[in-house]
């Protein structure tokens, strides 16, 4: 059977013969939340502040009605995203893959983690996020967690979303990254603000014991598959700073932008 092939190092996709690095290769019900939170989000990082603050300020900017429906595509272990949209939204949908995850999700929801009023205390530095009087009642009465794959969305008509560190962290397939940028996009109504988040030139990632795959994509990669979706508003490159979060990446990219 021909595929597309993984992306190399050097970027581009051809046809070839490939048995595996697909999404479906993968045992996502296995992606261990605990280990994977415990690495990435539980004290907040630089990096993401830096994410926070542009998300936040993008979305405060957008004119959102209070009462927008959003998604979160691939929410895995974070909580962030569906923070940075709460104060627009009468629904938040974490839409995820990994049964694991979504266990995880509902407990956090449930009742949160600590960790996550790091993140919130930095929302609520500027814009509506400061007029929120309960986050955690909000964010509990409004959000529903979802089984789903991001290449079998049936949305089409929602008012925000967000996509952090799923289409180039989800199989080694360019086609697959091009395929999960517009499932997400795709859910989304025309002139609705997003936000996504990608690893730069990740070559994979272990979550546990467990090794997950990525496509090692560049800004122009970005740039080129959302633009064929997406006004985009800003595109920040985001470094490493002093304490990268593993090896075999070279940033993070985030993109703002708005559904043509
Ligand atoms: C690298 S993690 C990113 C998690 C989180 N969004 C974050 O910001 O850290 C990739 C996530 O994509 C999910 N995933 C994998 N395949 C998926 C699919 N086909 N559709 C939706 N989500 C998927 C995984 O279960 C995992 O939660």
């Amino acid at each position: 059977m021909t595929q597309i092939a993984p992306m190399g190092a050097g970027g581009g996709a051809h046809p070839t013969e490939v048995a595996d690095g697909a999404n479906e290769d993968y045992p996502w019900d296995e992606f261990d939340p605990d280990a994977y939170f415990i690495h990435n989000y539980r004290h907040l990082r630089d990096d993401d502040r830096e994410i926070l603050s542009q998300v936040r300020d993008f979305f405060a900017r957008a004119n959102l009605s209070p009462d927008a429906r959003g998604i979160d595509v691939g929410s895995g272990a974070n909580l962030y995203p569906a923070l940075c949209m709460l104060p627009f939204c009468d629904r938040i949908t974490l839409y995820e893959w990994s049964r694991g995850n979504i266990k995880w999700l509902k407990k956090q929801l449930r009742r949160h983690g600590p960790a996550w009023e790091q993140y919130w205390h930095h929302l609520i530095e500027s814009g509506p996020y400061a007029a929120v009087e309960d986050p955690w009642t909000d964010l509990q009465r409004k959000t529903r967690v979802t089984h789903g794959s991001v290449f079998e969305m049936t949305e089409r008509a929602l008012d925000m979303g967000t996509m952090f560190f799923v289409a180039e962290s989800i199989s080694k397939w360019v086609h697959q990254f091009e395929s999960a940028v517009g499932g997400f996009l795709g859910a989304l109504r025309p002139d609705a603000p997003f936000a996504a988040a990608f690893m730069q030139n990740s070559h994979g990632y272990k979550v546990g014991k467990i090794d997950f795959p990525a496509v090692p994509i560049t800004v122009s990669d970005v740039r080129r598959y959302v633009g064929e979706w997406a006004k985009i508003d800003n595109l920040y490159e985001i470094g490493m700073g002093d304490k990268p979060l593993r090896d075999g990446y070279d940033g993070m990219i985030l993109v703002t932008g708005w559904r043509r």
